[in-house]
């Protein structure tokens, strides 16, 4: 974390942070996961379309010393997912300490053909995370922690601080692809060039957008993802501009990622399609309403403080309900929605109708303080009345503060 001193950490198959996997829509994937920590721990798997009982969030919680063997089919689509712990009240603590990796989720359409991916040559994978360390590189993530003020904020890509050193890459392909993951607990990170250039995206956190599109910066709340490629023939140093999300954290601009090429071949034109997006029509869509609240440190959804299973606000639906929920953010604070099990379609944000990348499909989206997104989903493929998915903000402490509510997807 900081230079000259050791931080104790946490990781998945390692000491800081844990492989990323690879996903093949159509397969099915077993994980035997041991907890090796000395407190319960979840795996939750961030994004993905699974049966609720293999969702990984706190009802799925195992002790210290046990195993958990997740099983399913894959149903997604190609897009880039993660991984991290989602037991009650300690997620922030657990993902701070290092416990996240990516999921790429690999298919066999005509963009997926088209579209760079070899692992680690022109398909590269970006970790970013904004923590907050005292000076003895004890990793924070509470209020306690963080109201201390001897504390530094460092920016770490893929568990290198980059405060004072800028990772360097060498394309070996004019064309490299980059999936970015904001796994801060609770900082804003826009990922930009150096260079005023514009970055190709080509996909949300769900999926390919309907065609590639060239935007000046990508802003990631916490837990959001992208994908975008450049195609260089100069060295471009790619920035990540940090903004605080929550009481204090980052700010400021830093120098993550040199790439300088070292290819000579020429690239087809990107496929003037990527995906197809049709977009809901709500108007028979049923409607919900969930307000993002606060009552002085408790964090709350529909007034209810989810830090217990018992307490949470808990949302049933049906199996095949088609939805469209107007998340309200009553508080003046940030946050960052997350729903799990289905993506979701953005139909207004703060009043507008989206545009641009925001007509692609997310699991997690901004909510600014005192504004309001509507979104659309459908519930598909997995009900149970026992296991339930989670709705709740992304910034981790407020998630272990109670702004987590359930949601029950049942047969009818
Ligand atoms: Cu990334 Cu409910 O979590
Ligand atoms: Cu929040």
């Amino acid at each position: 974390m900081l230079s000259g001193v050791t931080s104790d950490t946490a990781g998945y198959n390692g000491s800081f942070l844990g492989p990323t996997m690879k996903w093949t829509t159509g397969s099915t994937v077993l994980l035997n996961i041991t907890n090796d920590l000395d407190a319960d721990t979840s795996v939750h798997f961030h994004g993905a379309h699974i049966p609720a009982d293999m969702d990984g969030g706190p009802q799925n919680a195992f002790a210290a010393g046990e195993s958990w063997s997740p099983t399913f089919e894959i149903l997604d689509e190609a897009k880039t997912l993660w991984y991290h712990p989602h037991a009650l009240g300690t997620t922030a603590e657990q993902v701070v300490h290092g416990l996240a990796g990516l999921i790429i989720v690999e298919d066999d359409s005509d963009a997926s053909a088209a579209l760079p991916s070899e692992y680690g040559v022109d398909d590269i994978p970006l970790v970013l995370q904004c923590l907050a360390t005292d000076s003895a590189g004890d990793i924070k993530y509470d209020l306690t922690g963080y109201l201390q003020n001897t504390l530094s904020f460092p920016v770490l890509c893929n568990g290198t601080n980059v405060d004072d050193t800028t990772l360097t890459f060498t394309a070996t392909k004019t064309r490299t692809r980059f999936r970015v993951l904001n796994a801060s607990p609770s900082d804003i990170i826009t990922v930009q060039r150096g260079d005023g250039g514009t970055l190709t995206q080509i996909a949300t956190e769900q999926g390919y957008l309907t065609s590639a599109t060239e935007v000046e910066s990508i802003r990631l709340v916490a837990g959001g993802r992208a994908e975008f490629v450049m195609d260089l023939s100069d060295a471009v140093t790619l920035q990540a501009v940090i903004t605080t999300g929550w009481v204090r954290g980052g700010s400021g601009t830093y120098d993550f990622l040199t790439v300088t090429p070292d290819a000579s071949d020429s690239p087809d034109d990107l496929p003037s399609s990527l995906n197809t997006i049709e977009r809901y029509d709500t108007s028979s869509f049923t409607a919900r309403e969930i307000t993002l609240d606060q009552d002085g440190l408790e964090m709350a959804i529909n007034g209810a403080v989810g830090t217990t299973m018992d307490s949470m606000a808990t949302i049933m639906t049906a199996l095949g309900s088609k939805e469209v929920w107007t998340i309200t953010n009553t508080t003046m604070l940030e946050h960052s929605f997350h729903l799990h099990d289905v993506p979701f379609q953005l139909i207004e944000i703060n009043g507008a109708e989206p545009a641009g990348v925001d007509l692609g499909w997310f699991d997690t989206y901004e909510v600014v303080g005192g504004g309001s997104i509507k979104i659309a989903m459908e519930f598909t493929d997995f009900a149970d009345d026992t296991y339930m998915y989670m709705l709740h903000c992304h910034l981790l402490q407020h998630e272990d503060e109670g702004m987590m509510a359930g949601l029950m997807v049942m047969e009818s």
